[in-house]
């Protein structure tokens, strides 16, 4: 009797140590997840140029290749920046480029309106194939597309430009504010050249619209020319669009073919006029400048 009650406090002693023991080993654990939690925070910061060291940057990327640009980007950012990606021409140029340069740190997401063409819906699969990627993709928010449908139809966008830009505003701004707010930087396929609203664009920015994160416009000088030169010389896929005289793309509604040697942006909002062609996405109203 008296060695089992021996015995039996003796294993209660061990079972007591040992549970000790497993409690430091997990607080050891935690403590060294907590410092490398730490040490990954840490480096993010340090990595990330602060406001005066971009300014000094962008003036320094001006002179170099949209390759270069990317390249930069995505030592700089890695998967803390991504490519905003419409699929037009200069976005698969980019794409493409950004494969070529690490795939691994290649981040693309798209902002899908719900009301995109059959055609581009067909690329994106085709892009995610080819290259065997992933696309992140944000859809506007579900509350706010149904409750300006009911109150203002479906086709709201052709009965005023104050309705068309409340469209834009829902089914792209808010989904864009919503992909950045997770983010360092942007990539977009901005051209000087595109609109009048654009020809100041630089191709390192600091995007005070969200947060002053950083906005990377790497082909900002090419021309049309040299984005569908890329895209053939590299078999880049393509909108199909573009073979029946679309130039630039967005949403079905919004969207037309153009006679050949008319602005491109002609066909997007056609039946606007004295407005500027833009939805929001780099363009603000109410500064009247770009974001
Ligand atoms: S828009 O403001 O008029 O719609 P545009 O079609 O010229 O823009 O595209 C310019 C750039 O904005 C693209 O190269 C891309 O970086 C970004 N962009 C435009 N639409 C989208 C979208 N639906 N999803 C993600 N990025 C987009
Ligand atoms: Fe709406 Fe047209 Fe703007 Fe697309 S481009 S979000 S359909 S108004």
């Amino acid at each position: 009797m008296e060695l089992h009650v021996k015995s039996f406090f003796e294993k209660i002693t061990h079972d007591v140590e040992e549970f000790r023991f497993s409690q430091f080993k997990t607080q050891i654990i935690i403590s060294l997840l907590r410092l490398q939690l730490y040490v990954i925070g840490k480096e993010a910061m340090e990595s990330k140029p602060t406001i005066p060291k971009l300014k000094q940057i962008a003036r320094q990327m001006e002179n170099k290749s949209a390759r270069e640009v990317l390249r930069w980007a995505v030592d700089t950012y890695g998967l803390r920046i991504g490519l905003a990606s419409s699929f037009g021409p200069e976005d698969v140029v980019l794409i493409d480029i950004m494969i070529k340069i690490n795939k691994e740190k290649t981040r693309i997401f798209t902002l899908d309106t719900g009301r995109l063409n059959q055609e581009t819906y067909d690329l994106m699969d085709t892009i995610r194939k080819k290259y065997a990627i992933q696309i992140e993709v944000f859809f506007p928010e579900q509350k706010e597309v149904e409750q300006m449908v009911q109150i203002k139809g479906m086709n709201l966008m052709y009965e005023s430009v104050e309705n068309r830009k409340l469209c834009c505003e829902i089914r792209k701004v808010h989904s864009i504010n919503r992909a950045l707010s997770k983010l360092d930087g942007w990539i977009t396929g901005l051209r000087r050249e595109q609109a009048i609203t654009r020809t100041h664009i630089q191709k390192v920015e600091i995007d005070s619209s969200h947060d002053n994160i950083v906005k990377v416009n790497p082909v900002a000088d090419w021309t049309n020319e040299m984005v569908w030169d890329y895209i053939h010389k590299n078999n880049v896929p393509y909108n199909k669009l573009h073979d029946i005289g679309y130039m630039s793309i967005g949403c079905e509604p919004c969207t037309r073919a153009v006679p050949p040697n008319e602005d491109p942006r002609s066909g997007r909002w056609w039946w606007e006029t004295g407005t500027h062609k833009e939805c929001g996405l780099h363009w603000d109203d109410n500064k009247q400048s770009k974001k």
